[in-house]
């Protein structure tokens, strides 16, 4: 029989733990799994800006008529400023909606091998653990180096620098716009520079995941390496997600963008984006994007989405000082790196110790959401730490 041929697939690490975290009866359990942001209750509210913007659009939405596989135009227009800063010149931009990141990032692989099929992809290791399936099963070619140093806590900027050297005219490299997942560790400005030079000299294509923005330094700040890959890049694929720094995790709300030199070129790139988006999933939910744009068309909604992010930033920057100043010999390095993420130099097995006798849940990896850590409960996640090493 036709089914007989499948093997049996092992649940998504990542996302088990959210169902082994929920079945762990111990009240003091703490979740740094999957990357979800929780407040100083431990709890993930809708944004204030999102429940305003979903009650105006259940007062005013006329139709829930198809909008077509680019999703709602006026979402992908109003966040290009966010995105690419004022300046940027529409002309080369475009873009349609995808369901959440991941979609965008499916989709960018699809555009990619639609250009060229088997396109080497570079990746730094380690990675959001989905990269590497996403651009294999559009049968992308990946090429590996190493990111980061674990044990140092450290870019390991030279290997990356040496990797790009060796990269040929056209081939792609996956960026992450800024708070690195799962390590935290973004590259500095300088550093960035670097990355942007060597993508020019040598021709290749960035593909950057923007999932974050305004989680690690702030809007502006978070796609400051963004645009200066733009600025010496021909063209640039851009995935981008509101997922997480608008809090719609569950309603799928991402982006596709590519900017592109030659403006002649630009259209060419949108027909392949609709027509590959429509064997997929045909047009995106529309929910999440009509939030955001309802949010982004107000002046008062938008501001008081941004204060909702200061906050939320500024909540998960006193995390990381506090566990900097618990531990200095360990998590020192965590007031540095930037966003939900860090890759704590700790073993699978130390891992699994924590987990079951400190009720302490964190990936596999040692990457530690620090968004699910309160000032409260720092201490005993760092005295969890120590009786595990
Ligand atoms: C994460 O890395 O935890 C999030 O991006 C959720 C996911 O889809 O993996």
């Amino acid at each position: 029989m036709l089914f007989d041929g499948l093997k049996a697939q092992a649940p998504d690490a990542l996302l088990a733990l959210i169902g082994l975290f929920a079945a762990d009866p111990r009240s003091n359990k703490i979740d740094l799994g999957v990357g979800v942001y929780r407040d100083e209750t431990g709890a993930t509210p809708v944004f204030r800006a999102v429940k305003a913007a979903e009650a105006r659009l259940v007062e005013t939405q006329p139709s829930k008529s198809y909008l077509g596989p680019e999703g709602d135009i006026r979402f992908t227009e109003l966040l290009q400023p966010i995105v690419f800063g004022a300046s940027a010149d529409p002309s080369t931009l475009v873009g349609i909606q995808t369901p959440g990141g991941t979609g965008a990032l499916r989709l960018a692989a699809e555009l990619i091998a639609a250009a060229k099929p088997r396109t080497k992809v570079w990746l730094g290791t380690p990675s959001w653990p989905n990269h590497a399936p996403i651009f294999s099963a559009a049968g992308l070619t990946l090429a590996t180096y190493r990111y980061f140093d674990q044990a140092a806590q450290a870019i390991r900027f030279d290997e990356m620098m040496d990797a790009l050297g060796a990269a040929d005219k056209g081939d792609v490299v996956l960026l992450h716009g800024c708070c690195h997942n799962p390590t935290g560790a973004n590259l500095t400005p300088t550093q960035w520079r670097e990355v942007a030079e060597i993508v020019g000299e040598r021709g290749l294509v960035p593909l950057v995941d923007l999932a974050y923005q305004g989680l690690g330094g702030g809007l502006g700040q978070d796609s400051d390496g963004l645009r200066q890959v733009m600025d010496a890049a021909e063209d640039v694929l851009i995935a981008y997600s509101c997922d997480k720094n608008f809090g719609l995790y569950r309603d799928r709300v991402g982006a596709l963008y590519a900017r592109v030199r030659q403006k002649a070129r630009a259209d060419l790139i949108l027909s392949n984006m609709t027509a590959l988006a429509r064997p997929n999933w045909s047009m995106p939910p529309d929910h999440g994007a009509a939030v955001v744009r309802t949010i982004l068309e107000s002046a008062e909604l938008t501001a008081e989405w941004q204060a909702e992010l200061t906050s939320m930033r500024d909540r998960i920057h006193a995390v990381r000082e506090a566990l900097a100043a618990g531990d200095g010999n360990l998590l020192a390095p965590i007031a540095q790196q930037q966003g939900m993420f860090s890759l704590l130099p700790i073993s699978a097995e130390q891992v699994g110790t924590l987990r079951k006798e400190h009720a302490v849940y964190m990936a596999g990896s040692g990457r530690a959401n620090l968004a699910g850590l309160t000032l409260k409960t720092v201490p005993r996640f760092i005295e969890a730490l120590k009786a595990v090493r």
